[in-house]
């Protein structure tokens, strides 16, 4: 079960060939991926790239690592292993054994979910289609295309339980997947951060700390899942998400090390002109990327994702971890709220506030980054800080959609959000300036001025690795 046979042409875990109908189901599918991926994917040519491809889902070694051409990479289906009698961990099934199949009264739900999860998952292929050209280092570049093929698995993933337990319906709602298309008019990715353009790599590393630490706060909650097989594609998943979250987290190190590191030289907070990007530019962007991630997690109660965990569908963040009754039919939550049209807390039934309660898990694991961030602040002996801005800023989902407040938390009228958003958002001049520095270093060993070196390399291996070759 946990090697992955790659003789078949979809690599697989999961038998594959021992269900002929869903394998040539999903072998008809799988060149529409294909020239999805070469019409949408990347667009910088490449021979190839040293990519880390899944050859086992156990704890030790499931990686290996070899330069691919990227359209050879093998995207396969490969889920956790079976616990041998994994119960319901939570809701009004908590006890009962795990479900192999789709209870037929939550299906319609289930499928929503996966849809939601597997949009995600080829969206934020689409928005980083162009980085490739302006990449600071080859091993940024690698990071990148990494990021990119295991996205594209994760749409494997999805689209091979939509095809396994949903019928004709998931399969037509895998086709959808490749339709819609990110900050496309027509037909646009569900959620609007996945709409959003990726257009410079400061971006990008935002992206995958704020926003791809979303999805594993997503996939943290359908890995508790009571459907069996989703729990056990999340739980891999994640495997593959910590590199993502790596790139992110480093990435934004690495930029503000460099920023310190000119500004301590120059003696100067006006870092622009010797070409690094200024902090308040570093915070305009972190203001940016947190509050639209906070949007994804939806509306501050909700009586459906109450549904969803009464039935099993998805649980809470570590839900095994907590200590209460995993039904939590008595229990309560403050939750943020306007209250007399200002910015406070009400409380609500617990189930109600899920949502909410997976947030600020969310929030306290960004935190650590801001954290990092300001350590190298303080090593490099400098005075300013970094931040998370207060919930209610700049957002478009949930309690605080309808007013206006600063990056501390007070509420502002028209007015004032107006003539403070500049110093808050990224404005046109600001885009304008990072993309100008988004100059492509695409030789051994350099790197361009705006961000620091990495620490290590991949796998071992120096930075000056030859880890992409282009044609
Ligand atoms: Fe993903
Ligand atoms: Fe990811």
């Amino acid at each position: 079960m946990t090697t992955p046979d790659y003789a078949e042409k979809i690599p697989n875990n999961v038998s594959l060939n021992e269900d002929r109908r869903l394998q040539r189901a999903l072998e008809s599918w799988q060149p529409n991926f294909l020239s999805w991926w070469e019409s949408m994917g990347p667009t910088l040519p490449t021979r190839d790239v040293y990519l880390r491809t899944a050859v086992n889902v156990g704890r030790e070694g499931w990686a290996q690592f070899g330069h691919v051409p990227m359209r050879d990479y093998r995207w396969g289906i490969f889920l956790a292993e079976r616990e041998g009698d994994r119960r319901i961990a939570f809701g009004a099934h908590k006890g009962e054994p795990a479900w192999q199949k789709v209870p037929g009264e939550y299906r319609a739900e289930l499928q929503r979910l996966i849809v939601i999860q597997g949009d995600t998952e080829p969206a934020s292929v689409e928005q980083q289609r162009n980085l490739g050209a302006t990449a600071p280092s080859l091993y940024d570049l690698r990071n990148l295309f990494q990021v990119n093929v295991e996205e594209g698995r994760h749409l494997w993933a999805m689209v091979y339980l939509l095809h396994a337990y949903f019928g004709r319906e998931g399969r037509e709602e895998a086709e959808e997947l490749l339709h819609r298309n990110s900050g496309s008019e027509d037909s646009p990715r569900i959620l609007g951060a996945f709409n959003e353009e990726t257009p410079d790599w400061l971006s990008f590393y935002m992206f995958t700390y704020f926003t791809d630490r979303d999805g594993k706060y997503q996939l943290g909650t359908l890995k508790e899942s009571a459907f069996d097989p989703l729990s056990r594609t999340c739980e891999f998943m994640l495997k593959e998400e910590a590199h993502h979250m790596m790139v992110g987290t480093t990435g934004v190190d690495r930029v503000v090390e460099r920023t310190a590191q000119v500004m301590v030289e120059n003696d100067t907070d006006d870092v622009a002109a010797h070409g690094a990007i200024p902090l308040p530019v570093i915070q305009k962007y972190i203001n940016f990327h947190y509050s639209v991630s906070l949007d994804l997690f939806g509306g501050e109660t909700s009586t459906n994702v109450a549904n969803y965990y009464t039935a099993g569908l998805k649980g809470r963040w570590l839900e095994e971890r907590r200590k209460d009754d995993h039904l939590l039919t008595s229990d309560s939550i403050m939750v943020d709220a306007l209250t007399d049209g200002e910015i406070g807390q009400t409380e609500v039934a617990a189930l109600v506030g899920l949502n909410t309660d997976l947030r600020r898990e969310y929030t306290a694991d960004c935190a650590g980054g801001v954290k990092r961030w300001n350590r190298i602040l303080e090593q490099a002996g400098l005075p300013q800080r970094l931040y998370l801005p207060h919930v209610a800023f700049n957002r478009k989902v949930g309690a605080f959609a309808a007013i206006e407040a600063s990056p501390t938390g007070e509420k502002l009228t028209a007015g004032e959000w107006e003539a403070g958003k500049g110093q808050w958002l990224p404005t046109d001049t600001d885009k304008t300036f990072v993309r100008s520095l988004m100059q492509p270093v695409h030789q051994r060993g350099k790197i361009a001025a705006w961000i620091a070196p990495p620490r290590n390399g991949i796998n071992g291996q120096p930075f000056d690795y030859d880890y992409v070759h282009l044609i």
